[in-house]
Parts: C-alpha cells; structure tokens; sequence
C-alpha cells in the first residue's frame, strides 16, 4: 500500500537509475497521460527530457499556446514544438472519407514526430504515458472489435521501426491514480480532469473534408460549448462534450435577413471506458444559451441540432 507521494519518489529514483546520462523523448499531445508521464519524468531527469508537441492543424482553440505556456514556460522543460498545420491540412484537402482521415493524419504524425525526434541526440529512451487500463487492454488495435470500426491511434504511437527503449512510468497506475499523481506534481486541475480528446483531433468531429475556414468555425464553437458546459458545473462529471460540424448548409432568418449558413451539432456522452456511452440529457436552458451563443457569436453558422444517439448503435465521434 503506497501513497501517491511516495509512489513519486520511488519513480523518480527508479527513472534516474534506468536512464542515465541518456536523453528521454516524450510526444506530448496535452492530453493527461501524457501531461502526467512529462511531468513525472521532468521532476526526475530535468533537461535530458525532451518533449515534442506537434500542431497538426486539428486541435482545439488555444491548445496550442496553453501547451507551450504550461510545459515549456510554467515547468521549463525542453519542449520542441512544430506547427505542423500546414503540412497536414495540405494532405487532407478534398480528404472526405473518415478513414482515409485517419490514415494521412496518422501516416503524417509519424513522420513529423520522426523527424523531430532524429534532432534530438543521444536520446536513447522513448517515454509513454501509457497506463494500466492501456497495459491490460493492450491488444486494442487487432483485438478490439471497436478498433475495426475506427483505426484509433494516439498522438505519441510508437512507430515500429524506432530502435528506443521504452519508459512507461504509469504503467501501474488507473486513472484516478494518475490525475493524483499529477496533481501532486503540480498541474492544474483543468489538465488533470480533461475530457479525452481523440488523436485526429478536430478531422473526426469536423465531416467531410477539412479547410482552415471551416475548422475555425468548428473551434470557435467548440470553444463556446466547453465553456457553458464548464460554467455550469458539468464539464468534470460528464464524459465528453463538444461541437461537431456538418458541411450542409440550411435557410436561417437574421433580422430582415435570409441566411444560408452551416449546421453545428453538440454531442454529450457519459461513459466509464468509451466502448459504450449514453447520451446526456442536459438542461433545456443551458442547451439554449449554447445554441443561441453559437449561433449570435459564430459567423457562418445558422442552426444547431443535440444528438442523441447512443453508443451503440453511434459511435462517441462522428468519424
Ligand atoms: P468512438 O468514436 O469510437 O470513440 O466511440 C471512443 C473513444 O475513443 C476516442 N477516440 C480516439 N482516441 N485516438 C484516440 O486517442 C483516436 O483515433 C480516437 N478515435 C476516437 C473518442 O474520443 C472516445 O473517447
């Protein structure tokens, strides 16, 4: 039986005795395992831990400057950071079909994270935030029958070929076990408590093809969803809320005006795993002030629709 604090000190002793002099390679996506593997490893080996975010055009509004703020200026830590935004929405112009998606922002992940990382010298060791539930489940991508539905991938895979050994520091731990260890080591509640976010970010929730334009639309309402959610209390006990975009336009009236403008559905899930979801059933009055916020402050929107599918027979994202 271990604290969470003494579970700290004996990872920090048994990751400086593992390394070495080495250097340590983290993809960091922003998500919490990831958040939480950096700043354990951080606190252990300082400066020999590089982390590499990659901007792939697809996160959500302010990620990117939140993440560079967090790790490489709040906590100091080596972070390479490459906006990558163009290389990916170039590939994905005219891309409709949900999992080619998947596999050019995949296929192009790997490769932007190749290259960053071969900067980086003497870097021996490859770091994951992988966890329990990830160790016991670890034949999700040709067992799992959900992973024939979606080619799921997440941002810090480990392409094959890499030749680093791996450090895997919460591997032992559930969830809940590593939003406390983070806590103790100093991140924000706001990290630690965040709802999954996919690794194709903002393409599965985006349909169709993606552009700049219609992606800032998707952002900007997505923004306003999270932070209703958040303003009314729910964010942290609901398990997934966001804006999805759909590439049809309908007839809308603005004062005299008639508008042709897009469709932004809201999606919220409860679940305890993601392999099976309910909808939410939120209050009538906060779906308005999402509906008319979205509709008053995004430009080129008209109309917001609730899904309330279910998962099964829906799947949690649109693509
Ligand atoms: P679906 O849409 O299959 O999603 O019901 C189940 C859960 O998985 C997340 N998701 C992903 N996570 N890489 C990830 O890391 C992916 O490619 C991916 N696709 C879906 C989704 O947000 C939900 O929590």
């Amino acid at each position: 039986d271990w604290t969470m604090e003494s579970f700290i000190e004996q990872q920090v002793r048994e990751i400086r005795a593992k390394v070495g002099s080495a250097n340590v390679i983290l993809g960091l996506s922003g998500g919490v395992d990831s958040s939480v593997a950096a700043a354990l490893i951080h606190k252990a080996i300082g400066k020999q831990l590089n982390c590499i975010f990659v901007n792939n055009g697809l996160l959500r509004k302010n990620e990117a400057e939140r993440v560079r703020n967090l790790f490489g200026r709040a906590f100091d830590m080596k972070l390479i950071y490459v906006d990558a935004t163009e290389r990916f929405l170039a590939r994905l112009a005219g891309v409709e079909e949900p999992e080619k998606k998947r596999k050019i922002i995949g296929n192009e992940f790997v490769q932007v994270f190749d290259d960053a990382s071969a900067q980086i010298e003497q870097a021996e060791f490859l770091a994951q935030g992988t966890t329990y539930p990830d160790v016991i489940e670890s034949v999700p991508i040709d067992g799992n029958p959900a992973a024939m539905i979606k080619s799921h991938h997440n941002v810090g895979g480990l392409p094959k070929e890499m030749k680093f050994q791996l450090l895997e520091p919460l591997s032992r731990l559930f969830k809940d076990e590593v939003r406390e260890v983070g806590r103790q080591l100093g991140l924000p509640e706001d990290v630690v408590m965040r709802q999954p976010f996919p690794g194709p970010g903002l393409a599965v929730r985006h349909l169709g093809a993606v552009s700049q334009k219609t992606l800032d639309i998707l952002r900007d309402a997505d923004e306003i969803v999270v932070e209703e959610i958040k303003k009314a209390g729910l964010y942290y006990s609901i398990w997934q809320t966001f804006a999805v975009f759909l590439p049809i336009r309908t007839v809308g009236v603005m004062g005299d005006e008639r508008t042709y403008d897009y469709v932004i559905a809201l999606r919220a899930v409860e679940s305890t795993d993601g392999m099976t979801a309910d909808w939410v059933q939120l209050p009538y009055d906060l779906l308005g002030r999402i509906s008319s916020r979205i509709i008053n402050e995004v430009n080129g929107v008209n109309r917001v629709v609730y899904d309330i599918t279910s998962k099964p027979p829906g799947t949690i994202e649109w693509e």
